[in-house]
């Protein structure tokens, strides 16, 4: 049976890229002799926290955990007071924010009006987007939350990189009706929107589908969901090892 690799599959441009320094990073402080931390996990990936961790690479929660050496910072963005924290420890910060993620902070940093950020209010991207802003800042998750926000007159409207493009819509529609002078700047970014496409678009013609990443990973359920809604012969696995036995025997 042959076997198809979707398009867009593998690690996103802003992963790629925190996945490289780190591993750098981790080299470069094992030549040294001195240690690498990194500030919560790299990705949701146990494999590759693995890989770090064969490197060396020590996962801690908060900045003073770590004594001097490198500390890594991840992809979803951190705000201000860590950096601060990070320096203040002496530490030498690798920075793995996605581009995507540090565009995303200027754009609040600069905003000289309220901003309306929205996303999911415990994601770390939006927490430490948050700390960006030097207005009011008020998170709004959901259609709900935004018609029950009270009236504003003017507000920069901007959004967690990897909301669905359909709620942005809904919510900036809603929004724009009760705010006169609101200035939207749609800050999704579209790698995951693509894979998800990519994948549904292969799950419509293939008799399996193997999506393949972590299971704590909230962006690899939604792929799998979507598979699966398509092709009921749908498995997720983090390693080739997980492959059910005969699941190609179709
Ligand atoms: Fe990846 Fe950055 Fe987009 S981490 S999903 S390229 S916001």
């Amino acid at each position: 049976m042959p076997c198809v690799i979707a398009a867009h599959a593998g690690y996103c441009a802003g992963v790629k890229k925190a996945m490289e320094t780190a591993f750098q990073a981790a080299r470069e402080a094992r030549e040294k002799g001195i240690p690498c931390y990194c500030l919560g996990e790299m990705i949701h990936n146990p494999q590759a926290t693995f890989a770090l961790h064969e490197l060396g690479v020590i996962r801690v929660d908060d900045p003073t955990e770590a004594k001097e050496g490198i500390i890594l910072l991840r992809s979803h963005g951190v705000g201000p007071q860590v950096y601060a924290a990070c320096s203040a420890q002496g530490l030498d910060i690798r920075d793995g924010t996605c581009a995507y993620v540090k565009a995303l902070h200027q754009i609040v940093a600069a905003s000289e009006m309220p901003v309306l950020l929205i996303g999911e209010r415990h994601h770390p991207e939006v927490q430490a987007t948050a700390g960006w802003c030097r207005t009011e800042c008020r998170v709004i998750e959901n259609i709900e939350e935004a018609k029950a926000l009270p009236p504003m007159e003017k507000a920069l409207c901007v959004c967690q990189t990897t909301y669905p493009m359909e709620a942005w819509e809904g919510i900036t529609a809603i929004l724009a009706k009760k705010i006169p002078g609101l200035e939207k700047k749609c800050t999704i970014c579209l790698a995951t929107a693509r894979r998800q496409e990519a994948a549904r678009e292969l799950a419509k013609k293939a008799d399996a589908m193997i999506v393949v990443g972590s299971k704590m990973s909230a962006n690899t359920r939604k792929l799998y969901e979507a598979c699966l809604a398509l092709c009921p012969r749908t498995c997720l696995v983090e390693r080739a090892a997980e492959i059910p036995p005969h699941f190609g025997n179709i």
